[in-house]
């Protein structure tokens, strides 16, 4: 079982509009919906925002739906300057950036597990690098989504970069903000609030996991705009894409 999380609805809308569902459950006020997609079982969830609310609902994936692999997929704010709206960033590690107990701790790191990044798994970033970028490259967002909407968003060739994603329980919009973030992890390239919850939570349950995000906007003054117009318009179809892509080709044991 593939256990996968947006934080919000219009993240995981289409891939519940085009799942086989053969139960849905309610725990902890979040609803899972249990089923397939591309014949490969799985259980689909939106978490809400910020990462107490992704770790309740990654812990209750692990424990109540016993997952063998965990995907994240969702929308974040570019931080590195190439990183354009459309954009695709596959993480291969994930920091918490509000998190310091310095000096009781080294900075940025979580105590008692002395880790300041998590990293995703490999198998699961190789199948996705594959889909996402062959995707990317045969410019098929152009099939998915209307010029006009892509016209909005200046989104041409979309990129997909792998790298760094931090998180926090704030929206990044302010200058300020972003130095901090690029002061304490220079090597980030987007900002988002839910995945490196999500990723400690996998990393104590020894569960392989892995966290896209789509640009939705550059964490500047226009982000808040740019963040509800692309949830609204544009981030469903990625989610759709992505995610089917990569259950298409995904490993898993039959269950
Ligand atoms: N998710 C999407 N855009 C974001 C931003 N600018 N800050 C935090 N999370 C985000």
């Amino acid at each position: 079982m593939i256990g996968i999380i947006g934080a919000i609805p219009e993240e995981v809308n289409a891939i519940i509009a085009e799942m086989q569902i053969s139960e849905t459950r309610i725990i902890g006020d979040r609803k899972y919906y249990i089923g397939h997609l591309e014949n490969v079982a799985c259980v689909l969830v939106f978490s809400r925002i910020g990462k107490v609310a992704a770790a309740i609902t990654t812990t209750t994936l692990i424990q109540e739906f016993k997952i063998s692999k965990l995907i994240f997929t969702g929308v974040a704010g570019g931080i590195r300057k190439d990183i354009k709206v459309g954009d695709v960033v596959l993480a291969t590690h994930l920091a918490q950036h509000d998190f310091d107990v310095f000096p009781l701790y080294p900075k940025n790191e979580i105590p008692l597990i002395n880790k300041k990044y998590f990293t995703t798994d490999t198998e699961l970033n190789q199948t996705a690098t594959n889909e996402i970028s062959s995707f990317l490259e045969a410019k098929n967002i152009h099939n998915y989504i209307s010029e006009n909407d892509l016209n909005e968003f200046k989104i041409q060739i979309p990129n997909l970069h792998q790298g760094l994603i931090v998180s926090g329980d704030q929206f990044i919009y302010q200058k300020e903000q972003v130095s901090k973030i690029l002061n304490d992890f220079p090597e980030t390239l987007c900002a988002e609030m839910e995945g490196a919850a999500v990723a400690q939570v996998c990393y104590e349950y020894q569960i392989p996991f892995t966290v896209i995000r789509t640009i939705s906007d550059n964490a500047n003054e226009t982000a808040t705009i740019d963040f509800k117009r692309f949830i609204e318009k544009i981030s469903n179809t990625y989610g759709l894409w992505i995610i089917k892509h990569i259950l298409k080709n995904i490993k898993t044991l039959p269950n």
